[in-house]
């Protein structure tokens, strides 16, 4: 009996050993584990920390990129006159956003900045001037122009949430607050600094409803301050930070320079992830981070593929992309840089209205300003949209150009030297995101964005994009990587909690293609589907 058991178990185990070393094994035996978190963002880092905080250790973070921090994302810039050290600009992310109020909520983002000692710096948007092609020009009080009729655009808002009205684009809104930018190339500036610069995208392609849902949501529940980030470490400091108290210097969880390329998610009790290495990870539960342009453009692919309703709510939702384009000048004879001689020395921004193009190098930004790097001769600029995609097809150099002679209109032809350092990211172009962060667009249901959000099967989804409250925002991030982290958690403890798919919707029904709506008096003239 003994004999025979011991014979058993010898050949169990010489045939395990064989098995695994054979070459005759279809592919190597995956790692396992329990929670597979797709990208080391923000949203990611929450994710594992609310796996962690439930006491889950049983799960691998992955990513593609050498650090954690995903759009969290500096490099090196320029030189700094005093200590011939290198300055470091973020490409990615720059403000905390709605930090908190005294005894109110606080940003979750502001909270970490401060618990990790981030250095940051109070962005006063009224320490503005103005210019155009001519020079400097006063349009400064268009800009309260525009905040007295985006005032009336949220109450607006609020009465087509409370009343179930249809949405409508926040330019009809605009349009309808009596804001009306006709070839006023003034206030097409003034339109682009208080709108696009925020939301990436130009009035038309925004939802009135969800853009001022957000607004409300980071800058009246947290404050309307904004913080720039001016931390030499970079601004992924805190998250990295974050990070290590629960992953260990060299964890063997945090797989990073690992690109996924497929998600199979057709068996019944796991999820199985391919990376471009060959290896693979074999989890009961994933949760994708990965930014919605990713998500967009068939970067990973999907077995079996997603279904019609998430592809549809992936393909609705809107990819912005908002570029940085930075310059380090040197002084002049007097120590100065250009852009301080004539301006008040607290001013941070420099507003350009081109006769011509809207949004054609509008906002100027100085690294200069007393609280961030002074004497550094850093200033940049930003677009965004058409003109973002238009900078980041060309290259470095016509790019540099156009930008110095904008310089040179606003200051004074001969006042503007060649630059000491020039560098741009290009956002629309890279692979693990494809894009800056999400923005609304007109049309798009709240339905819509719950086909986004929610999970299919056991493979869940959380980022930036996903949040309804603070799309476009760490803090978005932040909350869903923490929301699907906790609902996970629930599907590993099942013993414990029930876990609950995420509401979606396989079909959305709309009013406009019902019968009482289809006839020949309300202007349908023809049945488009018989012609
Ligand atoms: C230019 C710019 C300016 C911004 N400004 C601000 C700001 O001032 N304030 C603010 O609050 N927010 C700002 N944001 C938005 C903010 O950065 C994002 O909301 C947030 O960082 C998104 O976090 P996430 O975890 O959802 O996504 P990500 O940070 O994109 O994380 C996803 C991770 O997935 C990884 N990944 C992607 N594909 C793969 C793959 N195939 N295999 C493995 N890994 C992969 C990526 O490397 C990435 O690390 C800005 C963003 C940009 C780009
Ligand atoms: C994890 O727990 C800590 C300590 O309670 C808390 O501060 C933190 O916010 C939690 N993190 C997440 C992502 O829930
Ligand atoms: C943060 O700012 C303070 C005050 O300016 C400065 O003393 C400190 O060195 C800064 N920290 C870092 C990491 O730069
Ligand atoms: C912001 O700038 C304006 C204009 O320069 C100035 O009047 C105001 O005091 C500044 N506010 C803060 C908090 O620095
Ligand atoms: C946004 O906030 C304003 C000011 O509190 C409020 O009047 C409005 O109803 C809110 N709008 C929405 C859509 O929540
Ligand atoms: C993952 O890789 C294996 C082995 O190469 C392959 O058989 C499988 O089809 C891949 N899965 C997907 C979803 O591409
Ligand atoms: C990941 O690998 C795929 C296929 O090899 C490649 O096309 C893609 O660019 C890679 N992604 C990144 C972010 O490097």
């Amino acid at each position: 009996m003994i004999v025979s058991r011991i014979a058993k178990l010898f050949l169990a185990f010489t045939s395990l050993y064989f098995t695994a070393g054979s070459p005759l094994r279809p592919r190597a035996t995956c790692t396992k584990t329990q929670v597979a978190v797709l990208g080391a963002g923000v949203a990611g880092i929450a994710a594992a920390e609310a796996l962690h905080n439930a006491s889950i250790s049983d799960f691998i973070v992955i990513d593609v990129n050498d650090y954690i921090g995903g759009r969290l994302h500096h490099t090196t810039f320029g030189k700094n006159p005093a200590t011939g050290q290198p300055y470091t600009i973020e490409f990615g992310a720059n403000w905390v956003q709605g930090l908190g109020k005294p005894g109110g909520p606080q940003n979750p983002i502001w909270t970490l900045a401060n618990k990790w000692g981030l250095n940051t710096t109070y962005s006063n948007y009224s320490a503005i001037q103005t210019y155009d092609q001519t020079g400097p020009v006063d349009y400064v009080g268009l800009l309260d122009e525009y905040e007295t009729a985006y005032g009336s655009v949220e109450k607006d808002a609020g009465q087509i949430l409370t009343q179930n009205l249809q949405d409508r684009t926040m330019r009809a809104g605009l349009s309808f607050a009596d804001w009306k930018t006709k070839d006023n190339m003034h206030k097409q500036a003034a339109e682009w600094w208080e709108f696009d610069w925020e939301y990436a995208w130009p009035p038309e392609q925004s939802s009135e409803t969800f853009t001022v849902i957000n607004f409300n949501d980071s800058f009246y529940q947290f404050s309307e301050d904004n913080n720039l980030c001016t931390d030499p470490r970079g601004f992924n400091y805190w998250l990295k930070q974050e990070a290590s108290t629960f992953l260990t210097h060299n964890d063997p969880r945090l797989l990073l320079s690992t690109n996924v390329t497929s998600i199979d998610y057709s068996a019944k009790d796991t999820v199985t992830i391919n990376t471009s290495s060959g290896t693979c990870i074999e989890a009961s539960y994933a949760i994708v981070t990965f930014s919605l342009g990713v998500l967009q453009n068939d970067v990973v692919s999907f077995n079996p593929p997603l279904p019609a309703w998430k592809q549809s709510g992936i393909d609705g939702m809107q990819m912005g992309t908002y570029t940085k384009i930075f310059f380090q000048f040197p002084p002049d004879s007097d120590g100065k840089f250009f852009w301080e001689k004539g301006a008040n020395p607290d001013t941070q921004f420099f507003l350009y209205a081109d006769h011509y193009e809207r949004g054609y190098y509008p906002v100027w930004q100085s690294l200069s300003a007393p609280g961030f790097y002074p004497g550094s001769g850093i200033i940049f600029v930003t677009v965004t949209a058409a003109q973002a995609y238009r900078a980041e097809n060309q290259d470095d150099t016509t790019v540099k150009n156009e930008a110095l002679d904008v310089l040179r209109s606003m200051f004074g032809k001969d006042n503007v030297p060649g630059p000491i350092d020039f560098v741009y990211p290009r956002w629309t172009k890279t692979p693990w995101s494809y894009g800056s962060y999400s923005n609304w667009p007109p049309g798009y249901s709240l339905e819509m964005h719950q086909n986004l959000r929610a999970n299919l099967g056991r493979m869940w989804f959380a980022g930036e994009a996903t949040s309804v409250s603070y799309f476009g925002f760490l803090q978005g991030a932040y909350n869903e990587g923490q929301y699907v982290g906790e609902q996970v958690t629930q599907c590993v403890d099942k013993k414990l909690f029930s876990c609950d798919d995420e509401p979606h919707y396989e079909n959305l029904k709309g009013d406009t293609t019902s019968k009482r709506v289809l006839q020949e008096k309300n202007g349908w003239l023809v049945d488009s589907t018989q012609v």
